[in-house]
């Protein structure tokens, strides 16, 4: 989708949103898939309601994106705009065991940073790419943590009210893997409390999952993540490596030899190949073990 009315170009930039005319989403996210559109980077928090409102009144569906890791983009021309956040400077700020965070802060450099001043309770997320916004929206969690624990409270624009809110940790619910964030809902910045850590300890927390997350994910190659969310008490990829499936590829998309759950884009694989992976490898888990796999990674197909 382009903009091209110069009215709207105008107003875009007095509200301090950066227009990117055709972007490849391919660039922008780790799998390497992803058609083209405009894309709107946003400097200022503020902007966002009237921007959203000034979307509407001309018929521009938008979607948001955050460090695009756990995403699958469509291919081709796609009929929607995208919105980004620009990382302000700083992105995190501290207030003893507060963690006053910007959405579009890299999640592995907030970790970093709040380990230095001693503050941990995230070392399982390290190593798990994108922004704090993005895995906030999902409750991102390994090695027997999640975000969601360290939440006191979110600011977020909300397509239901139309507006920026302030929700306590008490009014959102944090899952596996999911939220009570609406899709359209889009994360500004978090309140983390996070527990008082000696530097070396929480290093050596940090070195324990890098070491874990090494030997059992493929990391130096392009994937969303885990594509399936584990059913209860059970691991997608084990059932998938079960069935023999390690290798399997639809042209460059091929289920990673090391982990099952992991689909990479071995050379220039396209969203119909990946998207057509996902399928089979849903029918064949259904057949063998009776049991629906729902996808972790998210979909914007057109
Ligand atoms: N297994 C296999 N073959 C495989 C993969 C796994 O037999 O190809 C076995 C493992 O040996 C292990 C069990 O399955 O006994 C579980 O595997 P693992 O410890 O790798 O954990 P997982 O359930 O596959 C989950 C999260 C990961 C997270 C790790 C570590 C989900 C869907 N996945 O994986 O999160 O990093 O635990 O905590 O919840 C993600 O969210 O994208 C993600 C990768």
């Amino acid at each position: 989708m382009h903009i091209r009315d110069p009215k709207i170009i105008a107003r875009l930039a007095e509200i301090h949103v950066d227009l990117q005319h055709s972007v490849a989403l391919a660039g922008l996210t780790s799998l390497g898939i992803g058609g083209t559109t405009d894309l709107l980077r946003i400097k200022k928090h503020e902007s966002l309601p009237y921007l959203l409102s000034l979307l509407d009144a001309n018929d521009i569906p938008h979607k948001f994106l955050g460090g695009g890791s756990n995403l699958l983009v469509g291919d081709g021309e796609l009929p929607w705009v995208v919105l980004q956040l620009v990382r302000p400077e700083p992105d995190v700020v501290l207030d003893g065991n507060l963690a006053h965070v910007d959405a579009a802060a890299d999640l592995g450099r907030m970790i970093t940073f709040c380990a230095k001043n001693d503050l941990g309770g995230m070392e399982g997320l390290i190593g798990v790419p994108g922004t704090v916004g993005g895995a906030l929206r999902m409750n991102a969690g390994a090695y027997g943590m999640q975000i969601g624990s360290y939440v006191r409270e979110v600011k977020l624009y909300r397509a239901a009210s139309r507006k920026v809110e302030v929700l306590r940790d008490h009014q959102i619910s944090f899952e596996y893997r999911h939220t009570s964030f609406a899709p359209d809902d889009m994360m500004l910045s978090v309140i983390l409390e996070l527990p008082s850590k000696p530097f070396k300890l929480i290093l050596e927390g940090i070195r324990i999952c890098n070491e874990k997350r090494r030997s059992s994910q493929p990391l130096g190659q392009k994937s969303a993540g885990c594509i399936f969310k584990n059913p209860s008490g059970a691991s997608a990829g084990r059932m998938i490596d079960e069935l023999g499936l390690k290798g399997l590829s639809v042209g460059d998309a091929r289920i990673s030899d090391r982990h099952a759950n992991f689909f990479v884009n071995a050379g220039h694989a396209s969203a119909q190949d990946m998207l057509a992976l996902i399928a089979d490898v849903r029918e064949r888990v259904q057949k063998s073990f009776g049991v629906s796999l729902e996808n972790e990674v998210v979909v914007w197909n057109a």
